[in-house]
C-alpha cells in the first residue's frame, strides 16, 4: 500500500510531514538523493538521469505512484518522464500543479481556458535550475493570463540548509528577498518553489512583509495526493512497510531529518 516521495535531498521532508497526518493509513517509502543534492544547480539531463534512477528505487520498494516532493526535479525532468519513460501501470506526479491551482484559484481538472485572476504580482523564489526551466510560468500560463512572475533563483540556499547551516541559509534568503523586491517592490503573493524552502519560511515571511500572501507547498500538495487518492485508489502501490532511504550518509541524514520533522527518523542506505 505504500506511496514513494522524491527528493534531491530533505527538503521532500516538508512534504512528508504534511502528507503523514493526512493519509495517516498509507505506508510512505521516501527516498532523499542526499549524496547528489543539490539538484538546482545541475543541467536538466542529469536531472533526469538522477530522478529516473530514484524513481526506480521506489518502485523496487512497491510504490506504483511516486511523488517528486522536488520542483527541479519537477520543472527540469517529469514531463520528459511521463512523455518517455514512465511505464505502464506506475504514475510520477510533481509538486507544481497543487500550487498553481491554489494561486489561480482552480479545482482539480479545471482545463477551461486561461483567465484573469486576483494576483498580478507574483514573486517565484525557487533554485537556478527551476528559475531557468521556466516551468512555473508555463503551467500558469495554461490557467491564468495578466499575472506577472519575477523569479529570484535562490543560490546557496538548499546547500546551506542540507549542511545545517540554518543561520546562513536565513541570512541568504533575506539578501535573495531583498534582491526580489528591488525589481517588483510590491508583489501580492510570494511562492515558495522548492520544498527546502518550508525550512526557512519564517525568514521568507519576515523579509517579505505583512502585506505578501505565501504560498507554501507541503499543506497543498498533502491535501492534493489526498484528492488524487480517493480518485484513483489503485495507485496505492504493494509496499506495506514505511521507510526511509537516503544515498548519502544515513547517520549524519537521520540526525537533520528528526531535527527538521521533531521525531525520530532512521534512514537506512538505498
Ligand atoms: N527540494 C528541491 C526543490 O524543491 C531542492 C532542489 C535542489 O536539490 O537544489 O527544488
Amino acid at each position: 500500500m505504500a506511496v514513494g516521495i522524491f527528493d534531491s535531498g530533505l527538503g521532500g521532508l516538508t512534504v512528508l510531514g504534511a502528507v503523514t497526518p493526512r493519509l495517516p493509513e498509507t505506508p510512505f517509502v521516501y527516498l532523499g538523493d542526499n549524496a547528489h543534492t543539490p539538484y538546482g544547480v545541475r543541467d536538466a539531463d542529469d536531472i533526469f538521469a538522477l530522478t529516473c534512477t530514484g524513481v526506480e528505487r521506489l518502485w523496487l520498494e512497491g510504490c506504483d505512484l511516486v511523488i517528486l516532493a522536488c520542483n527541479t526535479a519537477s520543472a527540469a525532468a517529469l514531463r520528459r518522464m511521463q512523455e518517455s519513460w514512465v511505464p505502464e501501470g506506475k504514475r510520477v506526479l510533481g509538486v507544481f500543479v497543487p500550487l498553481i491551482e491554489a494561486l489561480t484559484e482552480r479545482q482539480w481538472g479545471d482545463n477551461s481556458p486561461p483567465r484573469e485572476v486576483a494576483v498580478k504580482h507574483v514573486a517565484l523564489f525557487a533554485t537556478p535550475a527551476t528559475v531557468s526551466s521556466r516551468a512555473f510560468q508555463r503551467e500558469l500560463a495554461f490557467r491564468a493570463i495578466g499575472v506577472d512572475v519575477e523569479a529570484q533563483p535562490c543560490a546557496g540556499v538548499v546547500d546551506a540548509i542540507e549542511q545545517g547551516d540554518m543561520q546562513l541559509a536565513e541570512a541568504l534568503v533575506h539578501s535573495h528577498v531583498e534582491a526580489l523586491l528591488r525589481r517588483m517592490p510590491r508583489p501580492e503573493a510570494a511562492v515558495l518553489g522548492c520544498t527546502h524552502y518550508p525550512l526557512v519560511e519564517d525568514a521568507f515571511r519576515e523579509a517579505l512583509g505583512p502585506n505578501v500572501a505565501v504560498y507554501s507547498q507541503p499543506d497543498l500538495v498533502a491535501a492534493s495526493l489526498d484528492d488524487y487518492l480517493n480518485r484513483r485508489p489503485e495507485m496505492v502501490g504493494p509496499g506495506r512497510d514505511s521507510l526511509f532511504l537516503t544515498t548519502g550518509e544515513p547517520v549524519n541524514v537521520s540526525r537533520k531529518a528528526t531535527q527538521f520533522l521533531r521525531r525520530q527518523i532512521s534512514f537506512r542506505p538505498a
